[in-house]
């Protein structure tokens, strides 16, 4: 499916259920999550258009109660049967995080992880959600990797943008680069503690 347009905007470019059904798809957590979830203190969370699971699965060994939120029906139907075969505290709930205003789970995490999934809105509604002490671990491609693509899409982080993107939380950690042939970004914030 070529990219298209709705609303000024370049939409995702995938059917995301076909590209699952016919496609195999990584099992191992992003780079991200696997160096700093380790870190993410004890108490739920959250992980944004989760596709089929590689990050929950690695936050759920942990300990970790993992809300996973994904539009694709073939995708959740993957979490739910890891979920069943595995036993692990996995919550597969489906939503369209495009929306205006998606309705995101009340409450506050200890973690919360947008992976490869370029939503701005979402983004910076996400520091409401974390609790003092707690991380959002963000990863994915920027521009300099879609022109590598030869593509145009805002689906793809600003160069640096990530950098400044949520002045009420503290970056901890933040690199961009090379990594397995693409250029990738990744950010990892901490909400402060009172006092
Ligand atoms: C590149 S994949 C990344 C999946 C996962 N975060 C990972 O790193 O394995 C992008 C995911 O976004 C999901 N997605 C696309 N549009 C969405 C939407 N409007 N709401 C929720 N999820 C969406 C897709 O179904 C897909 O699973």
């Amino acid at each position: 499916m070529g990219e298209g347009q709705a609303d000024g905007l370049l939409i995702m470019p995938r059917d995301w259920d076909a590209y699952y059904r016919k496609n195999d798809w990584p099992t191992e957590p992003v780079l991200v999550v696997r160096r700093f979830g380790p870190l993410i203190p004890e108490g739920p969370v959250l992980d944004l258009a989760g596709g089929q699971g590689r990050n929950a699965v690695f936050l759920a060994k942990l300990g970790h109660r993992v809300t996973l939120l994904e539009k694709s029906e073939v995708a959740l139907a993957r979490v739910q049967e890891l979920k069943r075969q595995s036993g692990l505290a996995l919550e597969p709930l489906s939503a369209d995080l495009e929306l205006l205003k998606p309705d995101l789970p009340s409450g506050s995490f200890a973690g919360i992880v947008q992976s490869y999934f370029v939503q701005r809105r979402l983004l910076a509604r996400l520091p409401e959600l974390l609790m003092p002490g707690g991380l959002l671990l963000v990863e994915g491609f920027t521009q300099r990797e879609a022109k590598r693509r030869g593509r145009r899409s805002p689906r793809y982080w600003h160069d640096g943008e990530l950098k400044d993107a949520l002045p009420t939380l503290q970056l901890l950690a933040y690199d961009e680069g090379w990594i397995a042939e693409a250029y990738r970004v990744w950010a990892v914030w901490q909400k402060p503690k009172p006092g």
